[in-house]
């Protein structure tokens, strides 16, 4: 289905905000035809913020200790979100659990990047895991968000051997090179309408 408007995006960022400088470069590239709508941070000092303002987009710290409850300050983030007219939530490296009305409120428009191929080593430190573990093979997901940890829908994935001189942060690193191609790929297939879910399948219709 074609659409009229560019996607617009809302980029949730806690930190350096890598993910979302690869998401900025697709778009400026014309690999991504979507729009940065707002990128928002529960991180004063996030780079992600300072990428996002370089860029021309609205950049919004929300101090998560202002709000007297998770729930109060998700539907703070849900506010501005909507009032930036975002279509798609981008969880870029956010380091807060979503709450079930965050979740709730947008239904099939959040997606999330993770540093391991899921269901294996969900939640923190997912590279120190995989080394931890012994796998031969990590990689990323992107996936949609549901109410648990890393549960969602599975969009895409791909494949990182695992190195045996390799520590946490030469895994990672790799990692985090194939991340930047594969965050702008799934929010591409959103953006032109070519995913569906169906269960816990999601798939990609072709053009
Ligand atoms: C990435 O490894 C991402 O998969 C994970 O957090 C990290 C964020 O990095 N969720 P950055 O802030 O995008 O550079």
């Amino acid at each position: 289905m074609a659409r009229s408007e560019p996607l617009r995006i809302g980029v949730l960022a806690s930190g350096r905000g890598s993910n979302l400088q690869a998401i900025i470069d697709a778009i400026e590239s014309g690999k991504l035809d979507a729009r940065l709508a707002v990128v928002v941070s529960d991180r004063a000092d996030a780079q992600a913020l300072e990428r996002a303002q370089k860029h021309g987009t609205d950049a919004v710290f929300m101090d998560p200790k202002k709000y007297p409850s998770r729930e109060a300050f998700d539907q703070a983030v849900l506010g501005v979100l909507s009032e930036h007219r975002a279509e798609l939530a981008c969880l870029a490296g956010y380091m807060r659990v979503l709450s079930s009305t965050f979740v709730r409120a947008l239904p099939g428009q959040i997606m999330n990047i993770h540093p391991a191929l899921l269901p294996s080593f969900p939640g923190l430190h997912a590279q120190r895991q995989a080394l931890e573990h012994g796998v031969k093979v990590s990689g990323a997901t992107v996936h949609f968000v549901n109410e648990g940890v890393d549960t969602g829908p599975i969009i895409c994935q791909v494949a990182v051997p695992v190195r045996e001189d390799d520590t946490e942060e030469t895994l990672a690193a790799r990692i985090l090179e194939q991340e930047h191609q594969l965050y702008p790929r799934a929010i591409r297939l959103y953006a032109e309408g070519r995913l569906e879910v169906r269960g816990r399948r999601v798939y990609v219709n072709e053009t």
